[in-house]
């Protein structure tokens, strides 16, 4: 028996966390069986603090450091959350996961696409995401959404604009070879974007 492993993607301040936290809302309600909401980074207690290390000491990490920090992370994440969770036939819902290092990484920093590639697999112990949720968005709605926010900026977030755009540009190529992805444009409500991730999942037949 094998659950589901959904995942929300996309660059900072499209929406993607408000979405997977609706989405796990509703599908609690409605589907009889476990599911969690997880992200990366972050999933573990070892994520944790990997999540500090990679949001605040930019100036001392390497990209590939950054990067391979990351797979430690996701590694963790398989382990202890997500492989155990599906096997038993649970849901997962995971805010980020392998497509954020081959965008952020692999396009955004220049980083080898294949490495990235292959060490993610390595990580997920083969495991691929059933069902990918991009939330697309162009750069300039998601700094105003994210200086709106009023909080402080991780190293991320203080990238420029080029950066952003390449990251953009990574998304859409990794998932222009892609069948399972579900494309939603960020500039709709979350209620609308719920609407959309559900009518998929009954496309799928997942939720009978
Ligand atoms: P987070 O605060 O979780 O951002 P968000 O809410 O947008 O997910 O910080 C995670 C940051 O790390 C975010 O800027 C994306 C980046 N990231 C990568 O660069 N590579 C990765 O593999 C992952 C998982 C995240």
């Amino acid at each position: 028996m094998t659950g589901k492993l959904i995942t929300f993607e996309g660059i900072d301040g499209c929406g993607k966390t408000t979405l997977a936290k609706a989405v796990y809302t509703e599908l609690s309600n409605r589907l009889g069986k476990e599911i969690i909401f997880t992200k990366e980074p972050g999933g573990t207690p070892l994520g944790q603090s990997l999540r500090t290390i990679l949001q605040t000491q930019k100036s001392i990490v390497c990209d590939l450091a950054e990067y391979l920090l990351f797979a430690a992370d996701r590694a963790q994440h398989f382990v202890q959350t997500i492989m155990p969770t599906l096997e038993q036939g649970g849901w997962v819902l995971a805010d980020r996961l392998a497509d954020s290092s081959l965008a952020y990484q692999g396009y955004g920093r220049g980083l080898s696409t294949e490495q990235i590639s292959a060490t993610n697999a390595w990580a997920m112990q083969g495991r691929e995401p059933d069902l990918t949720i991009y939330v697309r968005i162009d750069v300039e709605t998601a700094f105003a959404r994210i200086a709106k926010r009023n909080e402080t900026l991780t190293s991320f977030e203080q990238e420029k604009r080029a950066f952003w755009q390449r990251v953009i540009a990574g998304y859409e190529a990794i998932f222009a070879q892609r069948t399972n992805v579900l494309v939603l444009d960020g500039n709709l409500t979350t209620q609308e974007q719920v609407a959309y991730v559900m009518k998929k999942l009954e496309q799928l037949q997942w939720l009978s």
